[in-house]
This record gives C-alpha cells, sequence and structure tokens, in this order.
C-alpha cells in the first residue's frame, strides 16, 4: 500500500533522510519510532506528498507519486487522512462543524448526509453528544479524539498520525490508541504512527520501524524491538541516553 524506495531528503547541507526504504501492507498498522529531530515527520510528509525527496521515491498503491504536480496528487491524497500533533481544530467553530469542514467545502453531500456521516464519525471515537460544543471546552484528549473523528469522516484507506499521544497522561494515551486501533479495524485503513511514546508503538505497531541517523535502522516486530540486543535501538527504547547526547 504504502513504500518509501531509497529516500534521501537534506535542508541545506543537514541530512535528515539518507535513504529510508519502507514498506506498509494494505491495513497493516505500523509505528514509525525514533529520536525527536530524527526526520519522522519528515518521512511523514514525504508518504502524502508534501515533501519531494532529493533522491528516491514513494509509491501509494502501485503509483509512483515522486514527480506528481500538485493537481496529480490531489487525487492520491483523498486516500489519505493525517492526524496532526496538536489537532489543529477552529476554535470558533463547534465540534461538528471542525469534524463536518472538508465535506462541506466539497459540496458532494447535502446537509442531512453530513449530519449523520458526523455523528457516526463522532460515535466512533466515543465523542456522542459532544457535537455542540466549542474546543476550548475540551480536555487535550478530547481535541484528539476530534481530530480523529475528522480524519475518518472522510472514509479514507489511509490515516497517519504524527504524535497522537504526545503531552496526554498515560490512561488518555491508552484510550487515543485503542481508537487508532479501532479505526484500523473497523474502517479497514492502513495506519502509520509516528511517535517517541514507546508504551504506545508497542499497542499500535503490529511492526515497529526506528529510524535513526537517516535510515531505517531496524525493522521488526514489537517483541524484536523491545528485545532487541542492538545498542542503539535497546538505548532507545529504555530511554537510556548516551553521554555524548548531554550537553556539557
Ligand atoms: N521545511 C524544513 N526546512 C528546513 N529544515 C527542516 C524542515 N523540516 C524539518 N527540518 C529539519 O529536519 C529535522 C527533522 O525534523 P522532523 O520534524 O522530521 O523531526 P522529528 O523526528 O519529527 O522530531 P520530533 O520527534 O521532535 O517531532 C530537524 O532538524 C528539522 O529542523
Ligand atoms: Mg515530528
Amino acid at each position: 500500500m504504502i513504500e518509501a524506495r531509497g529516500l534521501y531528503k537534506k535542508f541545506g547541507d543537514f541530512k535528515v533522510l539518507n535513504g529510508v526504504d519502507l514498506r506498509v501492507e494494505e491495513g497493516k498498522s505500523i509505528a514509525i519510532i525514533g529520536r525527536s529531530g530524527g526526520g519522522k515527520s519528515v518521512l511523514l510528509k514525504h508518504l502524502i506528498g508534501l515533501l519531494k525527496p532529493d533522491a528516491g521515491s514513494v509509491w501509494i498503491d502501485g503509483l509512483d507519486i515522486t514527480h506528481l504536480t500538485e493537481r496529480e496528487l490531489l487525487k492520491v491524497r483523498r486516500k489519505f487522512a493525517m492526524v496532526f500533533q496538536g489537532a489543529a481544530l477552529f476554535d470558533s467553530l463547534t465540534v461538528s462543524e471542525n469534524v463536518a469542514f472538508m465535506l462541506r467545502r466539497e459540496k458532494r453531500f447535502t446537509d442531512g448526509e453530513i449530519t449523520k456521516k458526523v455523528e457516526a464519525a463522532l460515535d466512533m471515537v466515543d465523542l456522542q453528544g459532544a457535537g455542540p460544543k466549542m474546543p476550548v471546552e475540551l480536555s487535550g484528549g478530547m481535541r484528539k479524539r476530534v481530530g480523529l473523528a475528522r480524519a475518518v469522516i472522510y472514509q479514507p484507506e489511509i490515516v497517519l498520525y504524527d504524535e497522537p499521544t504526545t503531552g496526554l497522561d498515560p490512561v488518555v494515551s491508552d484510550s487515543i490508541d485503542q481508537l487508532i486501533l479501532r479505526v484500523n479495524e473497523y474502517c479497514k485503513v492502513t495506519t502509520v504512527v509516528v511517535t517517541h511514546d514507546m508504551r504506545s508503538a508497542r499497542r499500535i505497531g503490529q511492526r515497529i520501524f526506528m529510524l535513526a541517523n537517516g535510515i531505517i535502522h531496524m525493522e521488526g516486530s514489537p517483541d524484536d524491538i523491545f528485545g532487541s540486543s542492538d545498542p542503539l535501538v535497546s538505548r532507545f527504547v529504555n530511554g537510556i541516553a548516551d553521554t555524548k547526547d548531554i550537553d556539557l
């Protein structure tokens, strides 16, 4: 469903991706882990065509999207929903209006159809009845749920999540992870989650990819990754800093 082949990307002289290879099968749920600033968000943006690689290619459903124009990309992007880190809600719109926003712009559905779809999407994320609320009335976890509802209302084939549980307490994180898995299963979407929350990676990732030094340093099942004796992997998953990471 998603394939990155030998992706290279640098900003100025700063090399972020140094030959990334990644393959995600249809319907699977994978996690990409790695250090802050290691290029996870940059990699995600390549998968959806928001950034172009210096070399290498990205394939979606058998189509090479690397050199498509913005116009051609619009069709491919329909398959995607992206849940951004901060949920990015419009504060002047209600929850329902936020969830319906893109559907309304497309003008494909009647008001009645949109209302039904919004209700179904809010149900999916356990936010029944929250439609009339304003974003300021919501907790961080609820905002993330609204972000999720806004993604699933589209019926995407692929959902990309950038740090969906960052800044949430462990209990709320757990509930968001469960919703991500629910969406993966019931909506039959391919799921890619970028996270540095190890508990979350373990729960969500049927496969886990560790990005380090611009490449996929290791790919494996959660047991492979968490039981790895590779020093880089085991230090990372156990949260142990290398002395050279510490600024003296
Ligand atoms: N558009 C850009 N122009 C210049 N540099 C960029 C751009 N986007 C990202 N970078 C740089 O690329 C590096 C990787 O950034 P990225 O946001 O992918 O990291 P990350 O792994 O997602 O980190 P975090 O876990 O903190 O979100 C950073 O050093 C960042 O400053
Ligand atoms: Mg990031």
